[in-house]
């Protein structure tokens, strides 16, 4: 009895032992791959031509005040129990530590101004900003007094190390490769407008050629192509109140369009339908297409 008993506790300890060393691992995975840091690529931007106005427009329309706060001061802008608490930093003390350089390269390379390569943060969305437009958002954020508290570093429970371990939470330089190889469809100059601005926001949580994706636990965006069933005053009215046709609440978009979509001009909205709508319609001929093929 004795003896089983001393089997069974060094088979639990065992256990133990292992599970422990497999979370050490883990940890360990997860460390190296939030902390590898990353050769940057030199950014081409133009203070001279830079202009606060226009970044202030992009800032709200990208998310970055939504996530960043205003006044750029940060935000707690994730907490879920197990995969961790997550602060978009106090951009206002970064910016007095950073060059114009060091902060375009945080925005579209997604790497720190410590070398760091970013987690979370949109980099890969961002990306596909043109020079133009890091420009007026180095120089929006230079327009906001330095001011407020630090805010804490992000904390990863278990889940969180667990998918960044495993490649599931991929940091921002590792999803850019990813990104640029799967990129929205290109429907020639007359849709440019309309797919630029979904490539530099609808693309972070709709996936880069906009298919949809399950961007927390349990929340799932759809492919954009469900667009082709909106008229252009459905689509204005999710824009601006977050609100889809039938008019319920929606878990993640209404939040989104309220703080940060509402605020495009009408122009942005009617480029940003045509574009999906042509999207849309070119997936349908496609399948068309191919169900006829294969009849
Ligand atoms: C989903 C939330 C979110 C959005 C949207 C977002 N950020 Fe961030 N941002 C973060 C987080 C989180 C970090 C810190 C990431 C890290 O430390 O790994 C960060 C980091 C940064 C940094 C780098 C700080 C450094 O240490 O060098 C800059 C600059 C920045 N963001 C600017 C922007 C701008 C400009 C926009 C909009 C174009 C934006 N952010 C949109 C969450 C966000
Ligand atoms: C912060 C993440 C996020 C961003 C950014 C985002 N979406 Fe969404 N979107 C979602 C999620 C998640 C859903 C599924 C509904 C829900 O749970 O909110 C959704 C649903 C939708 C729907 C379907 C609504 C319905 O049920 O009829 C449309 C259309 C849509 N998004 C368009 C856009 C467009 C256009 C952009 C860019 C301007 C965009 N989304 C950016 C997360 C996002």
């Amino acid at each position: 009895m004795k003896r089983i008993a001393r089997w069974a506790g060094f088979g639990l300890g065992g256990l133990l032992a292992l599970v422990l060393l497999a979370a050490a691992g883990i940890r360990g995975m997860s460390a190296y791959a939030l902390t590898r840091n990353q050769e940057p690529r030199p950014e081409r931007i133009d203070m001279a031509r830079a202009d606060p106005a226009r970044g202030l427009h992009i800032a709200r329309t990208r998310a970055c005040i939504e996530c960043h706060g205003e006044g750029l001061r940060g935000t707690k802008f994730f907490d879920e129990a197990g995969v961790g608490t997550l602060y978009a930093p106090n951009l206002t003390l970064v910016a007095a530590q950073a060059s114009d350089e060091q902060l375009a390269r945080a925005i579209r390379q997604g790497i720190g101004h410590d070398g760091r390569p970013l987690f979370i943060m949109p980099s890969a969305t961002y990306a596909a900003f043109t020079d133009a437009e890091v420009s007026d958002l180095v120089a929006y954020i230079r327009t906001q007094p330095r001011g407020g508290a630090e805010q804490p570093a992000m904390s990863l429970g278990p889940l969180g190390h667990l998918g960044v371990a495993t490649g599931k939470f991929l940091t921002q330089p590792m999803l850019m490769a990813r990104y640029r190889a799967n990129p929205a469809p290109d429907l020639g100059p007359r849709y440019a407008a309309g797919r630029h601005l979904a490539m530099t926001i609808c693309a972070d949580c709709h996936d880069s050629a906009l298919t949809g994706l399950e961007v927390k636990p349990g929340v799932v965006s759809p492919d954009l192509d469900i667009v082709g069933a909106y008229d252009a005053a459905q689509f204005a009215t999710l824009m601006k109140t977050g609100l889809p046709p039938g008019g319920r609440e929606l878990v993640m978009m209404t939040g989104s369009s309220r703080a940060s979509f509402s605020h495009f001009t009408d122009r942005e909205v009617a480029d940003l339908f045509a574009y999906l709508k042509a999207r849309a319609a070119r997936r349908q001929e496609q399948a068309a297409g191919s169900a006829v093929r294969g009849s």
